[in-house]
């Protein structure tokens, strides 16, 4: 690592500097480059791997990714900002990254500063692609940091739940029992289906495949760190943005804006979940700052040795500022009914519950037997059916999330806090933190903050024009109509069964007195 100043602001630290980002394309991917262009303005080039995808060429993905609302701000006050971007054909699922020896050589002459975001991130993935393309993959951008001619630090994206096995999740290296080389071996040379033999050997306690390969991928970048100056951010679950660069941003269904989603349509009825569980979320433009603050930080020491390296940074909220399940859905039903959806299915409403047992029953009354009808209906009128479909989809996810739901963690983040007091007075307005991330009281979870990811969701996510919003207000309060008159049918037919088994069961008792009579 050169030697360079300690007290250069973060704009300078990045000013010339080229940057490699892996996982452009995706939700931290997209905020990070927005924010280095915006708030770094003399930033050297950075460098993008992307892969093809549905037959778009990656010049023709780039091009559709800027046209995202995200940035919007810097298309009109630094519209010659992108040219700066340049995208490279790559692959995390293959190895060497995919890179041509061309691209490669690039890379070596001119990157300074690595951001390794890319991951195989859902949760219902096979052992050998979790393994080649989370654990190979990081091991290779370490294989190509080692050849980078100037590197000044490499980040590394992981997560805050790899130590799910304790119920404080502390910012230090989580040993793994796997041996990453042999585990890569085995990957390369085993089919899918052999691979997941060894799942439950491999797995132990933890989940599923998307955490293991996120912790072992941590100890790639541990052993690495010998040589290489890392760093390992590890953010909870990120969701809409809190300001910047538009408040309520959002692109991405993974995560808790689902379940919103779900419930605000009226789909999602019941959650296998504990209602008194607190979630950890982190606005996406929060973790952005915080990536970019760790990079300058261990990018600028001179101090540190390779020893101090990997300095690792839990990307959360503090556990006393979280909400539980229940405020959450008190909070996401009070101002859902201020921004409906567009076409509601039903009125919006969930009840948590921790039994399997009567999850399952719940789930057949209240999702399975409506989307029966619904269904039935459709079919009818000669439409397509779909809401079955729907309805399995979210039985599997919830299946697959359930671990989340029903656990908590506390995730400690003292040292992503100490380090905001690094960020140097000038800076602090671009790239502060702190105050985000430590009080209930000020943005974060409260009202405004959740009306503005609704609002968020409604518009990036679903497309649906904040124009509409009274059409959508009317259909709200028709589908709260309709639930009344069916609740209150539903009553009175249940009332009608009661009264007619409580006949019977009286005309049973007076038949057997009047026989005792006779
Ligand atoms: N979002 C969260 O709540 C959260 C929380 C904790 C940690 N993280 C970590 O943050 C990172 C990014 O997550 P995200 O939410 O931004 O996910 P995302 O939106 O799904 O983005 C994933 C990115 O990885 C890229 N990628 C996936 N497979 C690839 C492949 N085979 N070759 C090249 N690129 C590939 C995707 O490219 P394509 O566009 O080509 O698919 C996309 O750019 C991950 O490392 C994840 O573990 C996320």
């Amino acid at each position: 690592m050169g030697k360079m100043d300690s007290a250069l602001s973060i704009p300078a630290f990045y000013s010339g500097k080229s940057i490699f980002i892996t996982g452009a394309t995706g939700f931290l991917g997209k905020c990070l480059i927005e924010k280095l262009l915006r708030s770094c303005p003399d930033i050297g080039e950075i460098f993008l791997l992307i892969r093809p995808k549905k037959g778009d060429h990656i010049n023709e993905r780039l091009r559709q990714m800027l046209t995202n609302p995200l940035f919007d701000t810097l298309r009109r006050k630094q519209p010659t900002c992108f040219d700066k971007l340049i995208p490279i054909e790559g692959d995390i699922g293959f190895k060497g990254l995919g890179l041509s020896a061309a691209d490669r050589d690039t890379l070596i002459e001119k990157i300074s500063v690595i951001f390794h975001i890319a991951a195989y991130v859902k949760f219902e993935n096979t052992l050998k692609n979790a393994i080649l393309k989370n654990v190979r993959s990081t091991r290779d951008i370490c294989i190509l940091g080692e050849q980078i001619k100037n590197l000044s630090v490499l980040v590394h994206i992981s997560t805050a739940y790899t130590k799910l096995d304790e119920v404080v999740i502390d910012e230090t290296v989580h040993p793994v029992e796997a041996d990453w080389r042999k585990t890569i071996q085995i990957a390369e040379a085993l089919d899918d289906d052999i691979s997941e033999v060894f799942k439950s050997k491999y797995l132990g306690k933890l989940p599923n495949h998307y955490v293991f390969s996120k912790r072992l991928a941590e100890q790639i970048i541990v052993d690495y760190s010998r040589s290489l100056p890392c760093v390992i951010c590890r953010p909870s679950l990120v969701v809409s943005s809190l300001n910047e660069p538009i408040k309520g941003w959002i692109d991405n269904f993974n995560g808790p804006i689902s379940i919103h989603i779900g419930i605000g349509k009226g789909v999602l009825r019941i959650l296998y979940a504990d209602r008194m569980t607190r979630n950890n979320y982190v606005p996406i433009d929060i973790v952005t700052k915080m990536m970019i603050v760790a990079a300058w930080k261990h990018g600028t020491k001179m101090t540190e040795t390779q020893d101090d390296f990997p300095f690792i940074y839990n990307c959360a909220a503090t556990y006393s500022t979280t909400l539980t399940f229940e405020e959450s859905r008190q909070m996401g039903l009070s101002l859902g009914k201020k921004n409906p959806f567009d076409n509601i299915m039903w009125r919006p409403s969930v009840t948590f519950t921790k039994s399997y047992f009567f999850y399952y029953l719940l789930t057949l009354l209240v999702h399975i037997m409506p989307a029966l009808v619904i269904d039935g209906l459709l079919r009818l009128s000669g439409r397509k059916p779909r809401l079955l479909k729907v309805q399995r989809k979210i039985f599997v996810a919830n299946q697959i999330v359930a671990y989340f739901m029903l656990n908590e963690w506390n995730i400690r983040n003292e040292k992503i806090k100490s380090l905001s007091d690094e960020i140097l007075p000038d800076d602090q307005r671009e790239f502060g933190y702190l105050r985000n991330l430590n009080d209930k009281n000020f943005n974060i979870y409260n009202d405004t903050y959740y009306e503005n990811a609704i609002i968020g969701s409604k518009i990036y996510l679903l497309n649906e024009s904040m124009d509409q919003l009274d059409a959508a207000k009317s259909h709200f309060n028709r589908m709260v109509w309709i639930d009344r008159i069916v609740k209150t049918l539903a009553g009175f037919y249940l009332i009608w069964i009661i009264y007619g088994i409580l006949c019977n069961y009286v005309n049973c008792l007076s038949s057997m007195i009047t026989s005792y009579d006779i």
